[in-house]
């Protein structure tokens, strides 16, 4: 089979991002342009403001992977996008701007889901250091700022399917991370500040306990018990444990002192936020990302022993963290599970994920309907 070049386009949060990718194996070039300055005064993604950036940003990402990678509108085979899930507004960008481009040169469109995107970060980027190896079955796990969902990946031929087997109830784990980060000033997106800031304090200083959820819960009434156990996740108790803390502890002025410093800071560094950060702030963080860390890992391995996978998968914005990556590879470790993760640059949302994932599908020509158009919420199956 000759190789196959697929331009992504991804659309569906806060990055505009194009890429060209090799037969699902090798980046040529990855482009992603952030919205995170226009979102920061809001704490939090505003969906009109995203589907404004993406109009703005679309072409002249497009148009930067292409250059980046030496090719031309002409010379690619494919064309993928992502259809959800995601901010509808925000997809129709992408899915717009794609049908319209591949109607004008006669390619095939290729529509990828998000979430398995993320899933083909990984294998992508193993293929590329030379591991075809991957054990089966697989369980990715995939924590982002929308999502914290564990799935069953097999592969049968090129085709790919997934079993849903736990998610979030409430909050997602990026999204906890941002909410927090919030309630502390610590600017947007939380997360990466938070795993910053949680090096320089005390893990152990506050205990915050995690919901519990009986794995073999009925109340997903028309779940079979024959498609056996779930493992569900719920992130809203500990942003209101958090809250509570900071109520408590009497903090809310070190947080109003710090978010008027900071105000006077023209784009302020991950070192601006530590200096005006006291102790309690810390550890508190610290604290938080421990809980956050723990119940994840612990819930996945106890999801990967059930199911008796032979793999691991962590993947999504959260799987850029630098605990959630050592907790993971050393409990994994201990079980003799591997566990693998995509490089900082494709944990978070980028196209070259949705390029990969949706070489299997170009294979099997699984193009995009005339049709097509954004599913915010879009299952992945
Ligand atoms: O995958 P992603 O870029 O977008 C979604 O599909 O949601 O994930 C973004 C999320 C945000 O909530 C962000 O705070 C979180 O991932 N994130 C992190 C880190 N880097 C990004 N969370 C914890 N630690 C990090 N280093
Ligand atoms: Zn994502």
């Amino acid at each position: 089979m000759a190789d196959a070049f697929i331009l992504g386009i991804e659309s569906s949060c806060d990055e505009t991002a194009a890429a060209v990718v090799r037969s699902g194996e090798q980046v040529i070039s990855n482009v992603v342009y952030s919205q995170v300055a226009t979102h920061l005064p809001y704490g939090g993604v505003v969906p009109e403001l995203a589907s404004r950036e993406h109009l703005r940003a679309i072409v002249p990402v497009v148009r930067k992977a292409l250059e980046d990678a030496g090719h031309t509108y002409e010379s690619v085979d494919a064309l993928a996008v992502t259809q959800g899930p995601g901010l509808a507004g925000s997809l129709l960008v992408g899915i717009s701007y794609a049908k319209a481009l591949a109607f004008a040169l006669e390619k095939p469109l290729v529509p990828v889901n998000h979430l398995e995107g993320h899933i083909h970060a990984v294998l992508l980027e193993e293929r590329q250091k030379g591991n075809h190896q991957l054990e089966f079955p697989v369980l990715a796990l995939v924590v982002s700022g929308g999502h914290t969902h564990l799935y069953l990946a097999e592969q049968q031929a090129a085709a790919w399917t997934y079993r849903n087997i736990g998610h979030t109830r409430d909050d997602a784990a990026g999204e906890a991370f941002d909410k927090v980060a919030k309630l502390l000033a610590l600017g947007y997106p939380g997360g990466p500040m938070i795993d910053y800031l949680a090096r320089s304090g005390n893990p152990t200083a506050v205990n915050f306990p995690l919901s519990q959820i009986k794995h073999r819960d009925r109340r997903d009434s028309g779940t079979p018990a024959a498609q056996g156990p779930r493992f569900d996740f719920s992130y809203s108790g500990i942003k209101t444990s958090v809250l509570r803390y900071i109520e408590t502890q009497g903090m809310k002025d070190t947080i109003e002192a710090r978010r008027f410093a900071l105000a006077g800071v023209q784009r302020p560094a991950p070192a601006d936020y530590l200096a005006n950060c006291d102790r309690r702030t810390l550890d508190l963080v610290a604290s938080f990302q421990r809980a956050m860390v723990r119940d994840l890992v612990e819930k996945t391995l106890a999801a990967a022993r059930e199911y008796n996978v032979a793999t691991v998968f962590v993947t999504g914005g959260v799987a850029a963290n630098s605990e959630v990556r050592q907790t993971f590879a050393s409990a994994a470790a201990s079980e003799g599970l591997p566990v693998y993760f995509p490089s900082r640059p494709l944990s978070t949302d980028n196209a070259a994920m949705i390029a990969a994932a949706a070489y299997p599908k170009f294979l099997a020509g699984r193009f995009a309907p005339d049709d097509l158009s954004a599913e915010a919420s879009l299952p992945l199956r």
